[in-house]
């Protein structure tokens, strides 16, 4: 069936014994995949991953906001010239693992929500424990993105409804399936199906069965299932409707 994972890190020291054994398992399961950076040398090892099937964003995630200059924005630049450079991120805010100043991560943050701008990308956002200070700075540069998804969503269905009318995609990672994580579930079930996207998250997050195992693209064959399950749909058809929507958020053909 249709497939994509939307958001892993495959240039991860995790993978570094067996990535090309890794990609290929996953290149047979999946339609393709987005490797996400989180700062400059994982933009660098996102991008050096580019092929077929496998495309790349650049970013530098919130705990490396203090790192987010005007040379880290160039490079940013130069590495999203590259062709299947599909996006921008992860960027965002991090209150729980508060390793930048929240003003800081904040200033961060807009640069890079200009730079999106600037070249015409789409928006990884990563939201952990900072809903409100995501939400409002999102909303001011809602009209102004070429797209935005709320990657592996931690919040509530109330938060999910207020991100979904700035017109934003909703995406569900390996923790949607853990037993306690009901409140991510109906956070799924409000989201219409075509702003619903999957991930993994990779090597982070592995989906139960999996849970505790270093994480792979194509466990996210899992979360769909799960999320099949509380939209009321077949896996085939959440798996066809994700990638379909996959395919118009980072405009790939
Ligand atoms: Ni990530």
């Amino acid at each position: 069936m249709p497939l994509v994972d939307t958001h892993c890190h495959l240039q991860s020291p995790r993978f570094d014994d067996d990535r090309e054994a890794v990609i290929a398992r996953c290149l047979e399961q999946l339609d393709w995949l987005v490797v996400i950076g989180d700062d400059i040398p994982s933009s660098e090892g996102a991008v050096a991953l580019i092929r077929d099937r496998v495309y790349a964003t650049v970013g530098m995630h919130p705990y490396y906001a203090e790192g987010v200059d005007d040379a880290c924005l160039d490079r940013l630049r130069e590495l999203a010239a590259t062709p299947g450079v599909i996006g921008l991120g992860e960027i965002g805010l991090d209150y729980f693992n508060e390793y930048a100043p929240r003003d800081v991560q904040a200033v961060a943050f807009r640069r890079q929500l200009d730079l999106a701008i600037e070249l015409d990308l789409p928006v990884v956002i990563h939201n952990r424990d900072s809903d409100e200070d995501a939400y409002a700075i999102l909303a001011e540069y809602a009209d102004r993105l070429p797209g935005c998804v709320m990657h592996c969503f931690g919040s509530d269905a109330t938060y999910a409804e207020r991100f979904l009318a700035l017109g934003f995609y909703v995406s569900f990672a390996g923790n949607a399936t853990f037993s306690k994580a009901q409140q991510l579930r109906d956070a799924a079930a409000v989201v219409p199906l075509d702003r619903l996207l999957v991930e993994t998250d990779a090597p982070y997050l592995a989906p139960v069965p999996l849970r505790g195992k270093r994480c792979e693209p194509w466990h996210v064959v899992h979360t769909a299932a799960v999320i099949a399950e509380v939209k009321g749909v077949s896996a085939e058809e959440l798996g066809k409707v994700t990638t379909d929507n996959a395919r118009r958020f980072y405009r790939v053909a």
